[in-house]
């Protein structure tokens, strides 16, 4: 990695400061739904707090508070997963800047401190070179982890490292490794499932990885529109009509470098889209007045065979509506066969890693992103301004 690293620098008695990515989903009451982001990042904190750290200040966003302190968005809760997970006490404060934090870190008798929700100043998002010195100000070194949060250019991604001497945390450098090498180096057969909802999403991480790839799987809501480029019949299923032309060119790019672009041959379709509603499985052509809420048992077998003997498989976008159960399969079914393949299985944040967490597989993956709109950029072969501001080797 040409960038520094943990494993480069010496932590003994300095005072750390670590932007991490908590932005974790909360139900109603404030309680965390889901803790993997928290998790992730045990690995990098456990690793400054044993290297000798004398504080490690720990600094993330959550939600979009729009530059002004809003209650449900406080980091608080976080705290609390915090000393679960280190087990050690955890001192928050209740800001990131101003006259009291840094006299606060240095007094507090705990050694880990989490300060409150970057985003509740404006400066944050608006990249402040004086927000971002005042941040710097509280420690002797910068470590990102939060690569969730890379494809931000903000004070505490970006700004802060023309203060401090930066490096990638230990998750940082596993999302760079996985990600990187399936971008620039894959090991072949390489072969990319892209699905969800939107074409438009996907365009970019098509066009870079379609020259790399050996095979594109098209599954999800953007099927449809491919579908529809090569003339079938898709009855009411998601369309992106200013997207067929692209749908026909991207098609016609793929024949012409020889790679192979599958679609669904068969689909579960229903009258509205509702948990309980009655299914049917149709081939390629969708009946007037249907809609596609899953692939069906032939394309999960035509996506399998083709998966069976890849090297390298990256995922993003899940097969069809997965969060209700009855049009769940398809996507359960392909992460099944991918997590009992022996392959680089890389997948990519935010649904798709929703899909695996539900089916209980992320032990059988070699990565999960914890980057959502992240690891999408990155795919797309995007400079990360979060990777990009720290210290070269
Ligand atoms: C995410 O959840 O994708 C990251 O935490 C970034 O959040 P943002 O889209 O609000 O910048």
């Amino acid at each position: 990695m040409a960038k520094l690293t943990l494993k480069d620098v010496d932590l003994k008695n300095k005072t750390v400061l670590v932007r991490a990515d908590f932005n974790v989903p909360q139900d109603a009451n404030l309680n965390i739904t889901d803790d993997t982001r928290i998790r992730s990042t045990i690995p990098t904190l456990k690793y400054i707090l044993e290297h000798g750290a004398k504080k490690l200040v720990l600094m993330s966003h959550l939600g979009r508070p729009d530059g002004k302190p809003v209650a449900k968005y406080s980091l608080k809760p976080v705290a609390v997963r915090l000393k679960e997970f280190l087990g050690v006490d955890v001192l928050f404060l209740n800001d990131c800047v101003g006259d009291n934090i840094k006299p606060d870190i240095d007094k507090s008798k705990e050694k880990v401190v989490l300060l409150e929700n970057l985003r509740y100043h404006a400066e944050e998002e608006a990249n402040d070179a004086n927000f971002s010195k005042q941040l710097a100000s509280l420690a002797d070194i910068f470590v990102n982890d939060a690569f969730g949060t890379a494809h931000r250019a903000h004070a505490s991604t970006e700004g802060v490292t023309h203060f401090l001497k930066s490096c990638a945390g230990l998750l940082l450098e596993k999302e760079i490794k996985y990600l990187g090498d399936a971008v620039k180096d894959p090991q072949k057969p390489f072969v990319v499932i892209l699905g969800g909802a939107k074409v438009s999403d996907k365009i970019g991480v098509i066009e870079n990885l379609l020259p790399k790839c050996d095979a594109i799987i098209v599954g999800g809501g953007m099927a449809y529109t491919f579908l529809k480029a090569q003339g079938k019949q898709i009855g009411n299923s998601k369309l992106e009509k200013e997207k067929l032309d692209l749908a026909r060119s991207i098609l016609d790019q793929a024949r012409q470098l020889k790679k192979e672009i599958l679609l669904p041959v068969d689909n579960v379709i229903v009258d509205t889209i509702d948990a309980n509603a009655k299914t049917e499985i149709v081939g390629e052509n969708i009946p007037d007045g249907k809609i596609a809420v899953d692939i069906g048992p032939k394309t999960v077998k035509l996506f399998e065979e083709k998966l069976q003997t890849a090297k390298t498989i990256v995922w993003n976008g899940p097969m069809g509506i997965f969060e209700m159960d009855a049009f769940s399969k398809g996507t359960r079914e392909l992460a099944e066969f991918i997590g009992g393949l022996k392959c680089i299985s890389i997948i990519g944040g935010g649904d798709t890693a929703a899909a695996v967490a539900k089916f209980k597989l992320e032990d059988k993956m070699s990565h999960i992103s914890t980057g959502g709109g992240a690891s999408l950029e990155f795919l797309e072969g995007k400079n990360l301004p979060g990777i990009a501001a720290l210290t070269e080797r």
